[in-house]
């Protein structure tokens, strides 16, 4: 396994929508695994392909408190959401140290192949559910930044160019 590079925000590859898998095969096993060991050293909760480089619909999460409950998602899509909002703090490893509150449906169901090809699906609340959700927006293009008011959002953007300008005179 190897730790992978995380690209962060601007990185044009964050914004594209990126392409189903149309074939699980090693190539795609040792990338959901790389991807588990880079998500964990990070570390986050939660990785999309783009965000290492990959314009591929693929997904990693693992939100247990022991680290040991890693989801491989392939082409994973949300078939359906509750009609509840909550709003919770997010980050994302393609920004790094910014948060703030996204407001999203409480539970999702997940249509989903695993490393194997078998379709799987998978009914989520809670930290999971926001997780995948937010993953997934990955393979939109879409940033959880995207989800927030214009002003928030240029308030996030402010705090990361003011972080980076930090580390790189440190
Ligand atoms: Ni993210």
């Amino acid at each position: 396994m190897a730790v992978l590079r995380i690209r962060e925000y601007p990185d044009p590859i964050l914004k594209r929508p990126a392409e189903p898998v149309d074939r699980i095969d090693d190539t795609v096993r040792r990338l959901l695994d790389d991807m588990l060991e880079t998500m964990y050293r990070a570390p986050g909760i939660g990785l999309a392909a783009p965000q290492v480089g990959v314009s591929k619909r693929i997904v990693v999460v693992d939100v247990s408190e022991q680290k040991n409950a890693p989801l491989r998602l392939v082409n994973p899509r949300i078939t359906w959401r509750s009609e509840i909002l909550v709003a919770a703090e997010e980050g994302c490893l393609s920004l790094p140290d910014q948060y703030a509150e996204v407001k999203r449906p409480e539970a999702v169901e997940v249509v989903y192949l695993d490393e194997c090809g078998v379709e799987r699906s998978l009914e989520a609340e809670g930290l999971l559910a926001r997780c995948l959700q937010h993953e997934i927006d990955h393979l939109d293009g879409i940033l959880f930044i995207d989800r927030l008011s214009p002003l928030k959002r240029s308030m996030v953007l402010r705090r990361l160019t003011k972080a980076r300008r930090l580390r790189a005179s440190a």
